[in-house]
């Protein structure tokens, strides 16, 4: 591997510590040969190649002392190399400035050790750029050993360890729904989640409205909100109505608003949902119950933007962006006359259809745990799950999704008088069957099967009793007897 930092020859005093199995700590005194950001060549044999990690103190002439990390790498009969770690950027900074003028001008590249003939700003060899005194070098330097540094460690990364880098650039560098916390509140790491939180990535940043699907509890409010969140919308508001929970006559003047005298009682003017949602996001949810007449407003507002409030002479333009849910089928609301076609295809721009906890593998046990983590530090007691509950929530259905997973939970917390959830506190015991009952039909069943093997099996042999034997694998005494058993 071609080398990742300049390097140049020094005389450096460094004081190597080291643990002495436990907190006493040793110091020995070596030199640093050469040095480079990411690590240095020291003249010291260390007697431990068990313990490979060391502190390294060091003194540079304008800056002072510095105390670092260090890894050994490679020991050798003069001496070792070691790796940097935990290194800050002060520290850094500081040893960069030090070892440009450490490195001696010329032909040798410092960082592969080819000559280059000449003296070059791009070494020709291994491309490095060289021009140290260039304005911006350490940064574009930084960057680019850093992917390389990155290469080499992400070999080892597990899938889960991969995300997690994702994650922490994202929210802790990019600061991307930080404020929001959808990388805490929305918890999937199985292949169909993470399918969706990519499809909420590229579809956020788009006009597009959505169509989210999928059975009760599965998050589909919480998606449209994480649509929301990431944006160009997201200081605007995000006004969720639910179609199913308001009563029929009053979901128009829920959606829409009235003008003051519009109908008896109505003494004030009255804002919409939709006006609420001005330059944010409206949350259709359970689109599905929507009454016929007000889908065509919807259509309306999708075709020219306007909305009007009843009772109003004139509509009103807004800006808002829709994102409707539905759990039931919309193509077949459609055959059954219950919903508009052409509304369907207009909602149905960007289709997210949220697969069911069951089918979530893994996800289901992540979920609880971070359920139960969740609550627990609510409510300020510490449990745990039983290994059955484990196998019981892997095992059950989960029709009402996560919504049922999280009053389950909430519940065992409250029920459960120890420290351990077993699946009882958790309402999810393993069916039990009815004994007496499951022992007569299962042998109801295996008589059936025997008789009608042991006929089918004397057609063949044409009543002769040692091939039926044969076949069916038994004794011919084992034979006369079913026979007789079964008046054959
Ligand atoms: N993947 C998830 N991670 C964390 N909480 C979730 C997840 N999915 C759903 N929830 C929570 O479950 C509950 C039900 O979700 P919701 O979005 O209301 O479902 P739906 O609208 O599909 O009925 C909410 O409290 C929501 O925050
Ligand atoms: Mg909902």
């Amino acid at each position: 591997m071609p080398r990742l930092d300049a390097r140049c020859k020094v005389d450096l005093p460094v004081n190597i510590i080291y643990g002495n199995g436990g907190t006493n700590k040793e110091e020995k005194k070596a030199r640093f040969l050469e040095v480079s950001l990411s690590g240095a060549y020291i003249d010291y044999k260390y007697p431990d190649p068990d313990k490979k990690i060391i502190g390294l103190r060091y003194e540079l002439p304008k800056y002072g002392e510095f105390e670092i990390l260090g890894k050994v790498i490679r020991g050798e009969k003069a001496g070792m190399a070691t790796q940097f770690y935990n290194i800050n950027r002060d520290a850094k900074l500081k040893l960069w400035d030090y070892i440009k003028e450490n490195i001696v001008e010329g032909t040798i590249c410092p960082y592969c050790g080819k000559d280059n003939g000449r003296k070059v700003k791009k070494c020709v060899v291994c491309g490095w750029n060289l021009d140290f005194n260039s304005p911006g070098y350490l940064v574009e330097h930084e960057k680019e050993s850093f992917i390389n540094r990155l290469t080499t460690r992400c070999k080892t990364f597990s899938l889960e360890d991969i995300f997690k880098v994702l994650n922490f650039v994202d929210v802790e560098i990019l600061g991307i729904g930080k404020c929001w916390d959808i990388n805490e509140e929305f918890v999937g790491s199985s292949r169909p989640m993470l399918e969706i939180f990519s499809m909420i990535r590229r579809v956020a940043p788009t006009e597009l409205p959505v169509l989210i699907t999928g059975e009760s509890g599965t998050g589909k409010e919480l998606t449209a909100m994480a649509i929301h969140e990431r944006s160009l919308r997201k200081e605007g508001p995000f006004i969720p109505i639910n179609c199913a929970a308001i009563p029929e006559n009053l979901l128009e003047t829920e959606l829409f608003g009235y003008e003051k005298g519009a109908f008896t009682g109505a003494s004030n003017n009255k804002m919409g949902k939709f006006e609420y949602a001005e330059g944010g996001t409206i949350f259709l949810d359970e689109i599905g119950e929507l009454p016929i007449g007000l889908q065509s407003k919807i259509l309306r507002f999708f075709e020219d933007k306007i909305v009007e409030r009843i009772g109003s002479k004139g509509g009103k333009k807004l800006d808002v962006r829709i994102i409707a849910a539905t759990s039931v089928d919309l193509k077949s609301a459609i055959v059954k006359g219950v919903f508009r076609k052409d509304l369907f295809y207009r909602l149905d721009a960007f289709r997210i259809n949220l697969p069911a906890l069951r089918e979530r593998g893994d996800d289901k046990v992540i979920l609880a745990r971070y359920f139960l983590n969740k609550f627990c530090r609510e409510m300020n007691v510490s449990k745990t799950f039983a290994k059955e509950a484990i196998d019981a929530i892997k095992n059950y259905d989960w029709p009402g999704n996560v919504r049922e997973m999280i009053n389950k939970i909430r519940s065992a917390i409250v029920m459960c008088s120890d420290t351990t959830i077993t699946p009882s506190d958790l309402d999810l015991r393993i069916p039990t069957i009815d004994n007496a009952a499951a022992v007569s039909s299962l042998r109801d069943v295996r008589n059936t099967l025997e008789k009608q093997k042991l006929i089918e099996a004397l057609n063949i042999c044409s009543n002769n009793i040692s091939k039926t034997a044969k076949v069916l694998g038994i004794s011919r005494p084992s034979v006369y007897s079913l026979k007789k058993k079964y008046n054959i």
